[in-house]
C-alpha cells in the first residue's frame, strides 16, 4: 500500500480554544493514528509574523499550541511535528517558488485582495498598511506544503485558494525544471463541526468570543455560564437547534448523550442546569489533557527538545530535497551537470556500435551516430568474438585501429572525418 502524506500548519498567533480543538486538533490527532498515512504538523511561526509584531506573543503562542497538540495526544514519534522557522529550507524554497509564481495570481489572493478593497473603499492608497509579507503569504504556504510533497492538506474552506495556488506553483515548477513536486489537494472535512462561541457566532479569535481549550476548571465553568441563551424560563421547553449551548454539547457528546439532552431541553431544563451539564461534559474530556498541558507548559525545555527533534526529522527530507531543487534550477557547483543534462549529452552526442548476424551466417557490426545514421559498416566475421574484439579495439584506439582493420571494413560511405570524430567521442566517453 502506498502512503499518503498529510500536512497541517497552525499559525502561532493565539491561544488554542475549544473551536480549534473540535475543528482541528481532535480530528487531526485521530487521523494521525491511521495506517498508511505519514503526517506532518508544524507551527507556522513565519506566517504569524505577518499578523503579529509582538515577539512575546509569538513565543507564547508557539509554546501554547505545541503544548496543546502534545497534550491532546499527538505522538511526535509517529508524526513529524516541527516549528516552521527551524527548517531553513522552507524560506529557501519560498524564493524558488516566488520565481515561478505570477504576480497577478498573488494579486487575486483573498486576504490581500480584501485588504486592498478595504483601502480602496475608504479612498486610501490601495496598498496602505499592506506588507509584502501579506502579499507573499500564499507562496510561503506553498513552500510549506511542497517541501514535503504532501498529497493532502486538511484545511477549512477559507484556505482552498491557497492550496490551489500551491498546485499551480508545483505545476509551473515541474513544467520548467522536471517532475519534482506532487500537486497537493485540499482535504475539506465536511463532518467536522464549527463551534459557536460565547455570543453564538462562530468561535473565533477575531470575534473575541472564544473559550480557551485549557482554561482552568473554574474559569471554564465561568465562561460556559456566559454563553448566550434565549430568555426562556426554567420549565419552558427549549429548542436544541440553533442553541449555541446545545451545539457545543453535541460536539463533545455521544449520540445517546445528545439524545438525552434533547429530551431534557424539551422537558424544560433550566439554562443554568444545561450549562452545568455542558461544563461537566467538556471537563470530563479535557481534564486529563489539561494535566498534561500544565505539565508541558511549565516545562518549555521539554517542548523545545521535542520540536528540535521534529525539525531534525523534517530536515532529513527537506535538506536532500532542497539540494535536488537547487540543482534542478541551476544553483550548482561549477562543473556539475544534472543527470538529465548528462543523459541528454550521452544521447545526442554519443554514437554507438551495433552487432548483428546476417542470413549468410556471418557476424557484422556497424557504427551509427546518435541519430541512427550509418557511419561505418563492417564486412562479415566468422565469429561474434572476432567482431567484438574489433569493436573494442576501434573504441580504444580510434583512428589508428581503422587502418589496422581496413580489410574488415567497407570503405566509408560519407565523410571519413565523421567516423574518426565518432570514435574519438566514444573513447572519451568511456
Ligand atoms: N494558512 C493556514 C491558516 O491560516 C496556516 C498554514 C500555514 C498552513 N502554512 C500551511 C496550513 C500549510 C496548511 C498547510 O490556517
Amino acid at each position: 500500500m502506498t502512503t499518503v502524506r498529510f500536512l497541517t500548519g497552525i499559525t502561532t498567533s493565539g491561544t488554542p480554544h475549544l473551536g480549534n480543538y473540535v475543528g482541528s486538533i481532535r480530528p487531526s490527532v485521530r487521523a494521525s493514528l491511521a495506517a498508511n498515512v505519514e503526517s506532518y504538523y508544524f507551527l507556522a511561526d513565519y506566517h504569524a509574523l505577518i499578523k503579529i509584531d509582538e515577539p512575546a506573543r509569538i513565543q507564547r503562542s508557539t509554546l501554547e499550541i505545541a503544548a496543546s497538540w502534545l497534550a491532546a495526544g499527538l505522538d511526535p514519534e509517529r508524526v513529524t511535528f516541527y516549528r516552521q522557522s527551524d527548517v531553513p529550507e522552507i524560506p529557501e524554497l519560498t524564493w524558488l517558488l516566488t520565481c515561478v509564481t505570477g504576480k497577478g495570481v498573488l494579486n487575486r489572493a483573498h486576504a490581500y485582495k480584501a485588504a486592498v478593497d478595504k483601502n480602496t473603499a475608504s479612498n486610501l492608497d490601495p496598498d496602505m498598511d499592506v506588507t509584502a509579507g501579506l502579499f507573499m503569504y500564499p507562496v510561503l504556504m506553498g513552500a510549506d506544503i511542497l517541501m514535503f510533497n504532501a498529497h493532502k492538506v486538511p484545511v477549512g474552506r477559507d484556505q482552498i485558494q491557497h492550496i490551489e495556488m500551491a498546485r499551480d506553483m508545483a505545476n509551473s515548477f515541474n513544467h520548467r525544471y522536471g517532475e519534482h513536486f506532487v500537486p497537493p489537494q485540499a482535504e475539506i472535512e465536511e463532518s467536522v463541526a464549527t463551534l459557536p462561541g460565547l455570543d453564538g457566532r462562530k468561535m473565533s479569535k477575531s470575534y473575541d468570543n472564544t473559550i480557551p481549550l485549557f482554561a482552568p476548571r473554574e474559569q471554564l465553568k465561568k465562561l460556559i455560564a456566559g454563553i448566550v441563551t434565549d430568555s426562556r424560563a426554567p420549565g419552558e421547553p427549549k429548542e436544541p437547534e440553533g442553541s449555541a449551548l446545545f451545539q457545543i454539547y453535541q460536539a463533545f457528546a455521544s449520540e445517546e448523550e445528545a439524545q438525552a439532552i434533547r429530551k431534557a431541553y424539551a422537558d424544560g431544563i433550566a439554562w443554568g442546569e444545561a450549562k452545568q451539564v455542558l461544563f461537566e461534559r467538556i471537563d470530563r474530556e479535557i481534564a486529563p489533557m489539561r494535566a498534561a498541558y500544565e505539565d508541558l507548559i511549565n516545562n518549555p525545555a521539554k517542548i523545545e527538545t521535542i520540536l528540535l527533534a521534529g525539525a531534525a526529522k523534517a530536515r532529513q527530507r527537506a535538506t536532500p530535497f532542497m539540494a535536488e531543487l537547487r540543482h534542478a534550477v541551476g544553483l550548482r557547483r561549477l562543473g556539475e551537470q544534472t543527470k538529465a543534462d548528462k543523459k541528454k549529452t550521452v544521447k545526442t552526442a554519443l554514437p554507438n556500435f551495433k552487432q548483428y548476424r546476417e542470413a549468410d551466417g556471418r557476424f557484422y557490426f556497424k557504427l551509427v551516430d546518435a541519430q541512427g545514421n550509418l557511419l561505418l559498416q563492417s564486412l562479415g566475421f566468422a565469429s561474434p568474438k572476432e567482431a567484438a574484439q574489433t569493436i573494442a579495439q576501434l573504441q580504444r584506439e580510434g583512428e589508428s585501429a581503422l587502418t589496422v582493420h581496413a580489410s574488415h571494413l567497407q570503405p566509408t560511405v560519407g565523410d571519413a572525418r565523421q567516423v574518426v570524430a565518432a570514435l574519438a567521442l566514444l573513447a572519451a566517453g568511456n
